[in-house]
């Protein structure tokens, strides 16, 4: 599973790129508000640091209006995916931009049923959103488990990206089922690492190694 990191803070993609968990990333304009940058200037940046794809966001609502800005954003570099909401005037959008040879990215989604039409328009990604239907007592695991099995009875190319990830738990149960892609906040990366077996067992270890009175160094 490849992963990709859900921010526009470009410091913690740099880091995260340098240890190589970084195959893409994905941006929102809730993300670009909070990084306080001009969308196209910080994209920019995020595309000279990491090699693979990296979202954008369009935010208008015709499909015309969402073609033109996904015009513009995939002009600021090669490895820009333009992301389009799910909705009628997206996969219109969505149809036309990868017909352009774009990547494309289809984000809010929240059903199986939606995830097949993007697939049917073309989506480079489909993006389903775990949290937020875990928020409302649904369980976004078993959106990514239905789509998996669509997507792979008929073969489908569109990459299942599971977003909204909110834990590290999320991480490891989209793997198990087969996400091609799971896009998550640095934290959340980060947190994989954590396990109090780790720390007690490395706690024990550095205290036997003091009373060795050796060093290695
Ligand atoms: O990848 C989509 C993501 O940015 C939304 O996450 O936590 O706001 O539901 P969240």
């Amino acid at each position: 599973m490849r992963f990709f990191v859900d921010t526009a803070d470009v410091e913690a993609i740099a880091e995260l790129n340098e240890l190589g968990m970084a195959d893409g990333v994905t941006t929102n304009p809730s993300l670009i508000l909070k990084s306080g940058r001009d969308i196209l200037e910080v994209t920019k940046e995020i595309c000279s640091i990491v090699a693979g794809p990296v979202s954008a966001e369009v935010v208008a609502v015709e499909a015309d209006d969402m073609i033109a800005e996904g015009r513009k954003l995939a002009k600021i570099a090669d490895n820009i995916a333009v992301k389009v909401p799910l909705t009628w005037a997206g996969l219109k959008a969505c149809k036309v931009l990868t017909g352009e040879g774009n990547m494309v990215n289809v984000t809010l989604c929240f059903s199986a049923n939606q995830a097949l039409l993007a697939a049917k328009a073309g989506a480079t990604f489909i993006s389903p959103f775990i949290g937020r239907l875990d928020d409302i007592n649904m369980d976004g695991m078993d959106l990514i488990a239905d789509i998996r099995q669509i997507y792979d009875n008929y073969g489908f190319d569109t990459q299942i990206l599971a977003a909204s990830i909110r834990s590290a738990n999320h991480m490891s149960q989209a793997a198990l089922i087969g996400a091609d892609v799971a896009t998550a906040p640095p934290n959340v990366i980060k947190a994989m690492a954590n396990h109090p077996l780790t720390d007690k067992g490395l706690d024990g270890f550095l205290k036997d190694w003091a009373k060795t009175g050796q060093k290695i160094l």
